[in-house]
Formats: structure tokens, sequence, C-alpha cells
């Protein structure tokens, strides 16, 4: 098949521009003229793989291999009006699905973006983004970056916990507005299963920042309601993809539960998580309570005492358990089973924490 022939929606066997392996099923989501290039979604793959890949990287030698969209063939007639209100439903659609950002530049890090995220056009437009890691304020061009000088030198708010080189900021969405802002964007670019909240007023954001020698450097933050009704601790959640799987993101939530503790409620994260997200609750709950069994060997223990523990829900205690196959019954009892995977983790440390709860939310520990 000639490339010039396919359309958006064409579904067909692309080579991976990254890795250059195996031939993977992807969708067409857009097509650019001169030189002729696809923007692509692998299906059943997260989004955040999703690029532009030039007309060699397709299998168009096998024809029967292309699926072609039902709509497209039904609506061939472009002369109906029907047909042109569904291009244009797609099209608006499709803009919010392609990545508008390709690179930014963080903390002297360059950064693929992984999603779209709201920036104003002409900034996303540019070949990389700049961002002041301070204030998180954007710039479209290096030398205007360079000329910004911040004089921040850490997240405005209150520094509510700091231990070993790590500290915590607490910002409120409706005071500290174009921090919190500028924030949301950045995080977009990384969160896909969230919609950003324009409305960052009833929110707190706590900012994980490591100190170097020129000041508090952003490592990570997550978000939480003032007062959620359905007893979330966590809105959106991110390490920044450079400082990703050096334990972070476990500081991140084994703060948000501590917060949680002191608050002296259970509560769990915003549903639903994204993959990685999923993949680092299930370790951290995993970890949580195998610590407090492992500590409470010779005693009877149930999943309500665990929960009131560690802040964790029942549910989430369960899932994991049963997950585990750590749940076996005994006579009809139920009875957990103990791994020895354990091994020491960085947590964070209750007597580091200067921070009284204000907010209550309503899932009291009973
Ligand atoms: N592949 C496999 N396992 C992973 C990965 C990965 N890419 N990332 C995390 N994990 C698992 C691992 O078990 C890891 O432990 P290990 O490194 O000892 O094996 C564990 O999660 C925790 O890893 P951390 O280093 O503590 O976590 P990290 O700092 O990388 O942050 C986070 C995890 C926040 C989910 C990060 O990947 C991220 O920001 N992703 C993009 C945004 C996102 O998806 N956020 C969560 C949305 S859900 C919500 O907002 C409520
Ligand atoms: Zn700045």
């Amino acid at each position: 098949m000639d490339p010039y022939e396919l359309e958006i929606g064409y579904k067909l066997f692309v080579k991976k521009q990254m890795d250059n392996k195996d031939t993977i099923k992807a969708e067409i989501l857009s097509i650019k003229h001169n030189p002729l290039s696809f923007y692509v979604h692998y299906i059943n793959y997260n989004k955040r793989l999703d690029e532009w890949v030039s007309p060699t990287s397709l299998k168009l030698d096998d024809i029967f291999s292309i699926e072609i969209p039902k709509k497209k063939k039904k609506t061939e007639d472009k002369t109906t009006r029907k047909s042109i209100i569904t291009e244009k439903d797609e099209h608006t659609d499709i803009s919010y699905k392609l990545k508008n950002v390709r690179t930014i530049q963080f903390d002297n890090f360059q950064l693929e973006a992984w999603y779209f995220s709201p920036y104003p056009k002409i900034i996303a437009e540019q070949p990389i983004i700049y961002i002041c890691s301070f204030c998180l304020f954007y710039f479209g061009f290096e030398d205007q970056y360079k000329s910004h000088n911040c004089k921040i030198r850490h997240p405005p708010g209150n520094e509510i916990y700091r231990k070993n080189g790590l500290s915590f900021f607490e910002l409120d969405g409706h005071v500290q507005k174009n921090y919190c802002r500028n924030l949301c964007l950045l995080s977009k670019l990384f969160l896909d299963h969230k919609t950003l909240y324009y409305d960052i007023d009833p929110f707190l954001f706590y900012i994980l920042c490591k100190e170097e020698e020129d000041g508090f450097h952003f490592v990570g933050y997550f978000s939480k309601e003032k007062d959620s009704l359905q007893g979330y601790n966590v809105a959106c959640l991110l390490t920044m993809p450079h400082c990703q799987r050096k334990g972070y993101g476990r500081v991140l939530i084994d703060f948000s539960y501590l917060l949680s503790r002191k608050e002296g409620l259970v509560a769990s994260p915003e549903k639903p998580l994204s993959d990685l997200g999923l993949l680092s609750y299930r370790k951290y709950w995993k970890e949580k309570v195998f610590e407090y069994l492992s500590i409470n060997r010779d005693m009877e223990i149930s999943i309500a005492e665990i929960s009131k523990a560690t802040s964790i829900t029942e549910e989430d205690i369960g899932a994991v358990l049963s997950e585990e196959g750590s749940i076996k019954f005994y006579d009809g009892e139920p009875c957990f089973i103990l791994k020895d995977w354990m091994n020491e983790k960085e947590g964070v440390d209750e007597t580091c924490l200067e921070w009284e709860p204000t907010v209550k939310a309503n899932t009291e520990i009973k």
C-alpha cells in the first residue's frame, strides 16, 4: 500500500522507533506532510509510548494486516452533513490525544514529555520548554530562561518536614496560586489518567525537595483535596522522570499516610491509579502490612487493626493480601501467611514532622 493512502484511524503494524525490534499493531492518530510522518498509538500499550514515525517504520506490504475504520467505510460520501460532523468531532478529540510538548529542560536534564499538557500553544510548539525548577515558570527560549534570574530557592509555603536532605513544603492552591498552576501544567506532562484541575483552590500540594548547595530542588509532589468526601489522601502523585526508581515515590506515599495517621483517618489514593501508580502503591501496601505482621508475629491480628495502625484502608489491605496469596483459611478462620521477602526501605520519620492537621475528612479510624 502507498503510505499516502493512509488516513487517521487506520490500524497497522509499526516498527517501534525507540527499540526498532518487533512490529506492534498501532493506530494512526495524526498525519504530517513534508516530510510524511505518522503519529501512532501502540494498541494495548501506555499512551506515553505514542510517537511520530516515518513511512519506513510501517508494515505496508501485507495489505490484509491493515485495518480500515468502519466509520470511514460508511461515511465515504463526504458531501453528507453527518460525515462532516464526524470528522470535526474526531479532530477536536484527537488534538488532546497528541503530545503537544516534545522536550522540557528541568534542572539541566532534558526530559521527553509523556502526555499532552495545556501549555500556551506558542510555548508548547518550541522544540524545548525551559522550566525553572524553583518557581516552575516556563519559557520557550533559552535566553529568556537565563535572564529570568530566579530569586526563589524553595517552593513558596511552609516547610513541614526535613530529614536526611529531604524536605516537604505544604502549599495551598488558593494562596500559592501561580506556583500550583505551574505545577499542574508540569505534572500533566507525565500524568495521563487525571484531568488537570483548573480549579486548584480546593487542593493542598505537598512538594518533596532535595536540599542542595543552591537551594531546594523539586523531586516530586502529591496533591490532596482539603476536604475529601471519599476519604482520599492523594489526588495526584508524581516523581519527576529523572528522579524515578530511586525510592522517592515511596517517600511521597509514606508521607501521605503519615499525614492521614496524624489526622486520625484511614485513607486511600484517588482512583483510577495509573499503571506506575498501581505498581508503587501495591509495593508500599505490601511492605507496610508485612512489616506490621512481622512485628506482631505472635499475636492474633485483624485487618481492622492493621488498618488502624497504618491508615491504609481495609479494602486496600485485603486486596494486597489476597493478591499475594497471604490469606489462608484454617477451620474456616482466615490466617496470614508471612513471607520473608521484606527488606529495609527508606520511609519518613514521624518525629521530623512539624504539622498539625487542620482539615477533617470523613473516614475516621474506628
Ligand atoms: N516499572 C516497574 N516497577 C515500578 C516502576 C516501573 N517503571 N516504577 C515504580 N515501580 C514499582 C517498583 O516496585 C518500585 O520499587 P523498586 O524500585 O524497589 O522495585 C516501586 O514501585 C516504588 O518505586 P519508587 O522509586 O519509590 O517510585 P518512583 O519515585 O519511581 O515514583 C511514581 C513512582 C510516582 C508512580 C512515578 O512512576 C510517576 O511519577 N509516574 C508518572 C505519574 C504517575 O503515574 N503517578 C501516579 C498516578 S496515581 C495517582 O495520582 C493517585
Ligand atoms: Zn524561577
